[in-house]
């Protein structure tokens, strides 16, 4: 994690072919480089269409093995150029700048890269086709996060709410932080501190296991159900993972009441307003069956057992749907 003033980023990706997000260049481009692709930013960009327009551009460059590519944007747009980045001639260097409080605490380190894949009845399917890239740097300019609005910050707030549930020392800070902060959209030390302690956390979780294949699974906390969720209905990502934390500790959890409390306090003021209608889980499921956590046709999910020790647990869809109807 490098820390950068914003006046001083331009100096630091000078060498770099640029990708942005339309809605931070509009905000911020006095900061940003000129000569740069400008995508729009969001979920929806996540698609072959947009891997094809980037792929059009580098090769329109002359880009060869040796050059390098910086994303500048939210969690979306870095997971898109990430991915290009990895297939662009078997893989070419890339940065990656977050502006969004979710791909600042998130999406911005470990190097998963990823689009959706969308059928033809429009069922789409979150992040199906992807790779792990780490980028060679990742540049942290905290400023960006002024222009977020509050749906935005409450997004990251999903992420941030995970990773406390997984962390003790997070936990305290979030705990001290107050939920009521949760959704102001002005920046505090305070913030930054619990940002830059979520990046350590998932570094030293990077550190032990890139491929996922042991504990960086943990990080996946609330995620089957919350990308199910992000799938059926085009929410956002944080507050899709918050729903998630929320309804799988419902369905599957065996945690302390007071943890419990902690949860829905939080998550009720993340999704305010978002899912008040009865869920379709038939529709969640359809997309949670092709959660690629899944193993043996069986639905795998993280469960926490307490803060910091969670186990993750696989059951099938017919326990899945039997547990659903206790709860609703
Ligand atoms: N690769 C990973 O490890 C990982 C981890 C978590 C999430 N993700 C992915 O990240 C995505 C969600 O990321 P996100 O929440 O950043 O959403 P996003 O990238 O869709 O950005 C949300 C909105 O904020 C705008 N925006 C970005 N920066 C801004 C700024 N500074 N000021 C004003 N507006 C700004 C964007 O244009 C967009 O409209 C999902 O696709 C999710 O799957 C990936």
């Amino acid at each position: 994690m490098i820390e950068l003033k914003i006046e001083n980023l331009k100096a630091f990706i000078k060498n770099y072919f640029t990708v942005i997000d339309k809605n931070v260049y509009d905000k911020w481009h006095m900061f940003l480089p000129e000569n740069c692709i400008v995508m729009s930013g969001g979920e929806s960009i996540k698609n072959f269409d947009s891997v094809k327009i980037l792929i059009g551009e580098l090769v329109k460059k002359g880009f060869n093995k040796n050059d390098r590519i910086a994303a500048i944007g939210g969690g979306a747009l870095l997971d898109l150029v990430g991915f290009v980045a990895s297939i662009y001639m078997r893989g070419i260097e890339w940065v990656n700048v977050p502006t969004t409080l979710v791909s600042m605490v998130d999406s911005s380190i470990g190097g998963k890269t990823a689009i959706n894949f969308s059928k033809e009845d429009g069922i789409s399917f979150k992040n199906l086709v992807g790779s792990f890239h780490v980028p060679k740097k990742t540049f942290f300019c905290f400023k960006f996060l002024e222009s977020l609005n509050q749906s935005e910050i409450k997004n990251g707030w999903g992420e941030i709410i995970k990773t406390a549930l997984l962390d003790r020392n997070i936990f305290d800070l979030v705990n001290v932080f107050g939920k009521k902060n949760m959704i102001q959209t002005s920046v505090c030390e305070q913030l930054i501190d619990i940002i830059k302690a979520c990046v350590r956390f998932k570094n030293e979780i990077i550190k032990k296991d890139l491929l996922d294949t042991e504990i960086r699974k943990f990080l996946n906390l609330g995620h089957t159900i919350g990308h199910g969720l992000e799938s059926a209905y085009g929410f956002s990502h944080g507050v899709c993972i918050a729903k998630g934390i929320e309804l799988e500790y419902k369905i599957l959890g065996d945690i302390k009441k007071d943890i419990k409390n902690w949860i829905y306090d939080r998550t009720s003021i993340l999704c305010e307003g978002v899912f008040e209608f009865g869920i379709d889980i038939e529709r969640v499921l359809t997309a949670m069956m092709m959660d690629k956590k899944n193993e043996d046709g069986l639905l795998n999910f993280v469960v926490l057992k307490d803060i910091g020790a969670a186990e993750m647990i696989k059951i099938t869809r017919e326990e899945f749907q039997n547990r659903w109807k206790n709860i609703v």
